[in-house]
């Protein structure tokens, strides 16, 4: 039987419960950074981390660093991340000569990471969640402490049937 599991790096608790809900669709294990177990038994690892400042944090990439470094040969890789921004555009490279979505930008460093491991598969079924923030009543954005939402929560976990259904 092909066997998979969800991990992930978070800073404040988002990424996790979009990682848990990707595991149920996938009727998975799912495990933080700092408690990866020996990935010998598994055929598809799911992985996830978070946006800061428009890119993945330091602490994304030693996390992916870690896991290249892990028994990943042969395996299929599917990512995932959260984000705080509402919007695709970066506001970091909105007026560079190259414009980029947060999307692009995560999506490609974590797969640089991970694809030095020459023998892995990563797979183009990716997931992502835009973060929701609220306008205060003086037309400000404050972060969602309630983020993710239910809907993000539901797509979290249609993703995981997907790669199921791809298994
Ligand atoms: C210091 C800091 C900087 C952040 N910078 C960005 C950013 O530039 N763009 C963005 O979309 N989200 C940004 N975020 C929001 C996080 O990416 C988002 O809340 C994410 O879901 C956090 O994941 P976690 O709860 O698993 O740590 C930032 C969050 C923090 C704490």
């Amino acid at each position: 039987m092909v066997k998979a599991i969800v991990l992930y790096n978070t800073r404040t608790g988002s990424t996790e419960k979009v990682a848990k809900k990707i595991a149920e669709g996938l009727d998975a294990e799912y495990r933080s950074n700092k408690n990866i177990p020996d990935l010998k038994e598994y055929d598809l690892v799911v992985t996830g981390s978070w946006v800061i400042m428009g890119m993945l944090s330091f602490a994304g990439k030693r996390y992916l660093r870690k896991l290249r470094r892990k028994n990943i040969a042969g395996k299929k890789i599917a990512l995932f991340f959260t984000s705080g921004s509402p919007d695709d555009i970066n506001p970091f490279t909105k007026d560079s000569d190259n414009p980029r979505t947060t999307k692009q930008i995560m999506f490609e460093s974590m797969e640089n990471i991970l694809s030095k491991n020459k023998d892995v598969t990563i797979l183009q079924n990716r997931f992502y969640c835009k973060g929701i923030v609220k306008m205060t009543k003086k037309g400000k954005v404050q972060a969602n402490p309630d983020h993710p939402i239910e809907e993000d929560l539901a797509q979290a976990k249609a993703f995981g049937e997907q790669l199921k259904k791809q298994l």
